[in-house]
């Protein structure tokens, strides 16, 4: 059985032991520590509400009730030994059980003698095997015991695919397993809940098919490079490709076609790999032909590598595209480019970001997409905590939110949106929670980003008449003296915002 534990992010030394969530597991009856006890079996203080003190932990060896709404025995059994217990940080009991919000959950265990005889059940391997999920971090795990039913091992379970919040599972009579999950948002009619039924299958496994493209837009005629050559077949087998462009169907020459798009339009390549047993996968790209990407270009005067913190640098930016003219010209009006400015206190790696081995992602918006944020929050809307930007709203005007903000992360609470309470996250540290309070500041200046500020960001944005194009162009400056810190301007084509030729701004210090 599963069971979830209360939410405090720290131990505290007085009262007792952080909060664990728990899988456990009843051979006989038993008492298995709660309230008294959590995790691996951690002892409680007892607490008296009225004058406000601390008392003795309690003895795991002779557990008392003494609880004055206790009807029944004061002297419990002992405790029964735990089974899995993690808390929101990492493990070092078990660390496949990751970081995060937690909701641990107990699955079935399979049996082979229920499922005799039917050809398509899950193989033997599975035999006295416990699944074991949580439904906030969106893992399996498939638990091994031996013959006393202690652990053995624990490992993945379909590790590569994306369950949305899993609230029950169960092995139906044909010997699969059926997943019900609940979708993201928290009390919505979640689009992404869903029934699945996983099926063993022990012969031949599909191909999995890659596309790349050499260029993805231009002016027309546009010859493209595709490439199928990172897909591969889990088997080894013989992989034959073919590419679907509108009615055509071309045959690779080994794992390469070349075509020329020379009608504008937005065109989705299909490409389709088909392995020696007849198995096949398809994947597709998108080409946007009649539109050459936009040339954007950043000067920054004076020394453009360094700046010296507390000093102002002057740009320039201009912009040049094929289709729709240039900001020199004026056919591309001021007003729809965005420049963005930020400050990246843990530096980037340029090469990194060039390989697309790093994001040149605001760190805030990384530690959202990494965390488990997204299992209660959405950009938009609200889930079971509030939507990003209505947060971002709030505090908009409040000089003090990265700091509360950053506590709120990582302590946890309730009370400020609603009931539902927010869990701490003991495992990120003060920096990248404080990134996180200018994310919602940039979220509530994105409308109005004529305030540049350089804790902010500043995009150049700009968007073409046909088909819209994304670029984004980057000028890092180091912080002098200090290597590892970064000023990055990010520009990406929208149509809302102004562009300043030249203007000078503020370099400060991150907070
Ligand atoms: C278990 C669900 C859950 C997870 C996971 C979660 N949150 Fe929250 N969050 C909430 C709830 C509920 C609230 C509203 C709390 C309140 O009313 O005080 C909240 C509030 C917040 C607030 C506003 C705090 C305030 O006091 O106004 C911020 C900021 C926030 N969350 C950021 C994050 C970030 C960043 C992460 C990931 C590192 C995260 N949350 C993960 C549920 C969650």
């Amino acid at each position: 059985m599963g069971q979830i534990g209360p939410d405090a992010g720290n131990d505290s030394e007085e009262r007792g032991p952080r909060g664990y969530d728990e899988v456990n597991q009843a051979q006989k009856p038993g008492y298995f520590g709660w309230p008294l006890f959590v995790g691996g079996n951690y002892a409680y203080a007892k607490y008296d509400f009225e004058t406000k003190t601390v008392g003795a932990k309690a003895d795991v060896n002779k557990p008392m009730n003494t609880s004055p709404n206790n009807t029944g025995k004061t002297e419990l059994p002992p405790v029964s030994p735990p089974f899995v217990w993690y808390p929101y940080a990492e493990s070092p009991d078990f660390p496949l059980v990751k970081t995060g919000g937690r909701n641990a959950m107990a699955g079935p265990v399979y049996y082979s003698e229920n499922f005799k005889g039917k050809a398509e059940a899950f193989p033997d391997y599975f035999d006295g095997k416990l699944l074991m999920y949580d439904w906030m971090r969106n893992w399996m795990r498939l638990v091994t015991m031996n013959e006393k039913g202690a652990i053995m091992d624990i490992e993945p379970f379909m590790d590569n695919i994306q369950f949305n919040n899993t609230i029950d599972m169960a092995y139906g009579p044909d010997g699969k397993l059926y997943t019900l999950e609940y979708g993201t948002k928290w009390f919505a009619q979640n689009m992404d809940a869903r029934l699945s039924r996983i099926d063993y299958n022990g012969g031949n496994r599909p191909p999995q098919a890659e596309l790349k493209a050499n260029k993805v837009s231009g002016a027309i005629p546009l010859a493209v490079n595709f490439s199928a050559g990172e897909s591969s077949d889990p088997d080894g087998d013989a992989v034959t490709y073919e590419l679907e462009i509108k009615d055509e169907v071309l045959k690779a020459t080994a794992t390469n076609f070349s075509y020329t798009f020379d009608k504008p339009g937005i065109y989705h390549p299909k490409l389709i790999a088909t392995d020696s047993k007849g198995a096949k996968s398809t994947t597709e790209v998108t080409i946007i032909a009649g539109n050459e990407p936009p040339v954007i270009d950043v000067t920054v005067s004076g020394n453009p590598d360094y700046f010296l913190p507390g000093g102002s640098i002057d740009y320039k930016i201009s912009v040049t595209d094929k289709e729709d003219g240039s900001t020199t010209d004026g056919k591309i009006a001021a007003g729809r480019v965005l420049t963005t400015l930020d400050f990246h206190p843990q530096g980037y790696d340029v090469t990194k970001i060039a390989q697309g081995h790093q994001r040149s992602e605001l760190p805030g918006k990384l530690l959202i997409t990494e965390s488990d944020c997204k299992s209660c929050h959405l950009t938009d809307e609200k889930s079971a905590g509030p939507s990003f930007r209505d947060v971002a709203k709030h505090y908009a005007k409040d000089v003090k939110a990265t700091e509360v903000l950053s506590n709120k992360i990582m302590n946890g609470g309730s009370g400020v949106w609603g009931e539902i309470a927010m869990a701490a996250h003991p495992q990120l540290s003060k920096e990248q929670t404080d990134t996180n309070g200018r994310i919602y500041s940039f979220l509530a200046r994105e409308e109005k980003i004529k305030v540049y500020h350089l804790l902010g960001r500043q995009t150049l944005r700009l968007c073409h008449l046909r088909a819209p194009l994304q670029l984004q162009r980057m000028c890092l400056l180091l912080r002098m003296k200090i290597m590892a810190p970064m000023a990055c301007l990010r520009y990406q084509p929208q149509n809302k915002f102004s562009l300043k030729h030249r203007s000078s701004m503020q370099i400060m210090r991150p907070t």
